[in-house]
């Protein structure tokens, strides 16, 4: 797709751990992917896989065990200069899951939309500052009048474009949308997706796109990374992933997702994972770009049945 353009961010082998230093939980075991400039990148995993802690290491909020983060071109994780930081801090922003844990409640959406720029745009005026704020709830559909109210007077939705307010008001590149709608009325849903997409149009947004639903993903994400257990699995376009998934424990997700298509329906219960199926005792498994674009965890010998399969698929 975009490979021969630069990626906007580049994560190499990141290793995030937790715990102390002599008994540490590995979360995240060595996971390598591109993000290109515009594009949509989904991340996608059970409950616990190391979803959140990718992205909030990515915006510097957990260190990293080893790799490397790279953001136009300068690492950006582990120790860096203060003016890289504060650009990081504006340049790279985050959405939460949940918009009423995420928000202050006891501040004024006033504040809880410019509080990035306390920090990062100390010079400006009272004025210029409000001025900001209202610009950025009319971006997300918001009344500027809002701006005296406080976060429990709004719907779950309204609540979710405050967020999406708090984080445009910074004019990031890249957005980290963790779960930006699994908390939300399933009725307003597609309005919060829309208003991303519309954005992203208008501003030349990259997202990496954090969620457990691959229905929803299938529809917003360019490229889809699987996670399981810290480790990627799969990451291809996500045409390609929903058509030829190679990774056993992709297929498996695959199979729990309700396909619109008749030809792509499957019979029968959805598919379990068995992790025994992997004999990596002598034969190791390595990361390895099986098609152009199409990555797969796997070892010799299932790298050559994948192999195999793209080949009678072909
Ligand atoms: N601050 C922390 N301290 C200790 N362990 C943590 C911390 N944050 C996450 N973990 C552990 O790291 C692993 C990955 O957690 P993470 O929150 O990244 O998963 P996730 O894929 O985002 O899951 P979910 O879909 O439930 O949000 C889990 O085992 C979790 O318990
Ligand atoms: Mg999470």
């Amino acid at each position: 797709m975009s490979e021969q353009r630069e990626p906007l961010l580049s994560v190499r082998d990141m290793r995030v751990d937790f715990g102390s230093r002599r008994k540490p939980f590995h979360a995240v075991k060595g996971v390598s992917f591109d993000i290109y400039p515009g594009e949509t990148f989904g991340l996608v995993g059970e409950s616990g896989s190391g979803k959140t802690t990718i992205g909030r290491a990515i915006i510097r909020i957990y260190e990293t065990a080893g790799g490397e983060v790279i953001f136009k071109g300068q690492r950006i994780n582990g120790k860096i200069s203060k003016e890289l930081d504060r650009e990081v801090t504006r340049k790279i922003q985050m959405i939460f899951q949940d918009p009423m844990a995420s928000l202050n409640e006891r501040a004024k959406v006033d504040y809880i939309v410019a509080e990035g720029l306390y920090n990062t745009e100390k010079g400006i005026s009272k004025e210029q500052r409000q001025e900001k704020v209202h610009q950025a709830l009319m971006d997300v559909g918001l009344l500027p009048e809002f701006a005296s109210r406080f976060p429990h007077e709004f719907s779950g939705g309204q609540r979710q474009r405050i967020g999406i307010a708090r984080a445009l008001i910074m004019q990031p590149e890249f957005i980290v949308a963790d779960e930006p709608i699994s908390a939300l009325d399933v009725s307003i849903r597609a309005q919060v997706l829309n208003l991303l997409a519309e954005l992203q149009k208008q501003r030349g947004l990259t997202y990496l796109f954090i969620s457990h639903d691959l229905s929803v993903m299938r529809f917003i994400c360019d490229r889809i990374a699987v996670i399981h257990k810290g480790l990627l699995m799969e990451l291809a376009d996500t045409e390609t992933l929903f058509r030829h998934p190679l990774h056993p424990y992709t297929q498996a997700l695959l199979s729990a997702v309700p396909m619109p298509s008749p030809d792509q329906r499957r019979e029968g219960p959805p598919l379990i994972y068995d992790e025994s199926v992997h004999d990596y005792r002598t034969d190791k498994p390595v990361w390895c770009e099986i098609e152009p674009g199409h990555f797969v965890r796997g070892n010799q010998k299932e790298l050559a049945e994948y192999r195999g399969m793209l080949e009678k698929e072909a």
